[in-house]
């Protein structure tokens, strides 16, 4: 997730590799910049942006039709153009490497697939799956691919291209001069920051494919050894710094030079120290900036989520009875730390170190604390969210900025005057409050700079945006419209009434 990621890499990416017709394709980036086709009828005049049909990745009836059915149904024209553009944008322009023979999919953001936003990218088509053979058939090669990058490099967020596929890795510019441990082999790996939430995505996407086919054929060796990876992982990076013998524990270190854009991760690549409780550290966040604290609590509460999901999954289909009792009591050590460790009158730390350090904030992506009820780590209803939303999204929140047209959440990654339609997202995802939904839909929907697409960032100050081109933004928003759709389908649909896809 890198600001500018999409530019310096522009000239080499050519999107529409698998269509045939890459020629006449113009890098989505460029695309993306400029107005396209006709404008929508409503007051934001939006462009329609879909790449034309030959110069599409994926094509997807199931996803054709829920554009249809959300067009007739939504009340305005502008979101209604902002939802065509946006449900399919994974599809549209992502997909570059698919071999169903092989159960090979390779799903880029910029240049790499990133586990993360592969699997945030997919995660509005889930309810799609059962009735789209082809679609499913596609996520399941993306979670095969992802199982080898894992089980190989479990530190890892970033891959190069399946060698099947014929596509030559790219060269990182940010990888050079960095020194990772264990060391990675840069033929599969893109880049090595070590984030929890990473595996998480992978274990989403997973499980979201089972709860929609119910086909366990994705359980391959590939995946198994996958999962011990990630229990590894998890084990080693929930221990404290020292021992009791005031040993130095390192499991994984990585140093920034040159090329990194991230500053070097202080005591020789280790982060902060940090003290027992239960959580597990990471190194980055879900942005990729450094983590100031090691235990980050919203991809601990989603690693919590989906450690029971996986669970869930295993006992489902009677497979690895030892792994699910595992996850199980990994999910609630790590949710009980939450609870005892991260929250004073109410309110949660983004993140803690074990010793009584507590950094309150917020990061604008996904995992955070604004997104616990998305994540379903608990109700929107809670008092502890309650008030920890009060907090952040007001001056209490370092990284919460509001100009005349445009407020939310931003981070350092890009800065704080740059706050992220995202947190507009995740803050919908919420409430149950009319007014503060239809106050977030707009405020996403009046600045996508005219051009129809949901963005990284937007200025406080100004109409200026970061990343014209961010499928998972994209992807997020139109999952958080079919969630309006059928929660509160009186405010945003001509006849009122729930609308679920595939019903
Ligand atoms: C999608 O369909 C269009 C025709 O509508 C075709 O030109 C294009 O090649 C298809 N894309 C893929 C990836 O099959
Ligand atoms: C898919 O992979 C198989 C096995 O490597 C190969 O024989 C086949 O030609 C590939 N199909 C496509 C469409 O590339
Ligand atoms: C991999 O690393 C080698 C040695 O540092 C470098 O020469 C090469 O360009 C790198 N390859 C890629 C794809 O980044
Ligand atoms: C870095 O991590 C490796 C294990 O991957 C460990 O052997 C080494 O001691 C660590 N180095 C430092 C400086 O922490
Ligand atoms: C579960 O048991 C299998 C078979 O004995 C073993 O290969 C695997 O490593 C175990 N997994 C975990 C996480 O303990
Ligand atoms: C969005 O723009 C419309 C038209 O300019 C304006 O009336 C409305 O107040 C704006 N909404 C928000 C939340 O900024
Ligand atoms: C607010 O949005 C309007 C309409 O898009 C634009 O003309 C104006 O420059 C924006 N103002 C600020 C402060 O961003």
């Amino acid at each position: 997730m890198k600001l500018g990621f999409a530019s310096f890499v522009s000239a080499a990416v050519t999107v529409s590799a698998i269509a045939g017709a890459a020629a006449q394709c113009s890098d989505f980036t460029t695309y993306s910049q400029t107005p396209q086709g006709s404008p929508s009828s409503g007051p934001l005049a939006l462009p329609y942006m879909r790449p034309s049909p030959e110069c599409r990745t994926f094509n997807s009836t199931a996803v054709e039709k829920v554009i249809t059915d959300m067009k007739a149904r939504l009340k305005d024209p502008d979101l209604a153009r902002l939802f065509e553009n946006a449900f399919p944008n994974t599809l549209d322009t992502t997909v570059k490497y698919f071999n169903e023979t092989e159960n090979l999919a390779f799903i880029i953001t910029g240049v790499p697939q990133w586990l993360r936003d592969t699997a945030n990218q997919f995660a509005h088509y889930h309810t799609l799956l059962s009735e789209d053979k082809e679609l499913a058939t596609l996520v399941k090669a993306v979670i095969n691919n992802e199982a080898r990058y894992v089980s190989e490099y479990p530190y890892c967020g970033a891959f190069q291209p399946p060698p099947e596929s014929g596509l030559a890795p790219s060269h990182n510019d940010w990888a050079d001069g960095v020194t990772v441990n264990p060391p990675v082999n840069n033929q599969t790996v893109f880049e090595c920051k070590y984030e929890i939430d990473s595996l998480c995505g992978f274990l989403k996407l997973s499980r979201s494919y089972y709860q929609s086919t119910k086909d366990a054929s994705f359980m391959n060796t590939n995946w198994f050894t996958a999962i011990d990876q990630i229990f590894r992982v998890i084990r080693e990076q929930s221990q404290s710094t020292f021992d009791e013998d005031y040993n130095f524990i390192s499991y994984y270190n990585w140093t920034g030079g040159n090329g990194a854009l991230s500053p070097a991760v202080p005591n020789h690549g280790n982060g902060e120290p940090k003290l027992y409780t239960g959580l597990v550290g990471t190194h980055h966040r879900p942005s990729d900036d450094l983590s100031t604290f090691a235990f980050l609590t919203p991809a601990n509460a989603m690693l919590s989520v989906e450690l029971t999901h996986l669970a869930d999954v295993l006992d489902a289909t009677k497979q690895a009875h030892n792994v699910s009792t595992l996850a199980r009591q990994y999910s609630s050590t790590i949710s009980e730390a939450i609870w005892d460790t991260t929250v004073v009158n109410n309110v949660f730390a983004y993140e803690t170190n074990g010793f009584g350090g507590r950094y309150v904030m917020d990061d604008a992506n996904v995992p955070s604390l604004l997104s616990l009820p998305y994540l379903g780590f608990l109700d929107k209803k809670h008092p502890a969210y309650v008030k920890t939303r009060k907090v952040l999204l007001s001056r209490n929140n370092p990284y919460y900025a509001a100009g005349k047209n445009f407020s939310g959440i931003g981070g350092p990654h890009v800065d704080a005057y740059h706050p992220w339609p995202m947190s507009q997202i995740s803050a919908i995802y919420g409430t149950n409050d009319d007014g503060e939904i239809l106050n977030s839909l707009y405020l996403i929907a009046n600045n996508t700079a005219g051009l129809g697409l949901i963005h990284e960032s937007v200025s406080i100050y100004d109409q200026t945006y970061t990343r014209p081109w961010f499928a998972w933004a994209n992807s997020y928003f139109a999952e958080m419209l079919l969630d309006l759709a059928q929660r509160k389908p009186h405010l945003i649909l001509k006849d009122g009434k729930p609308y679920v896809p595939g019903q």
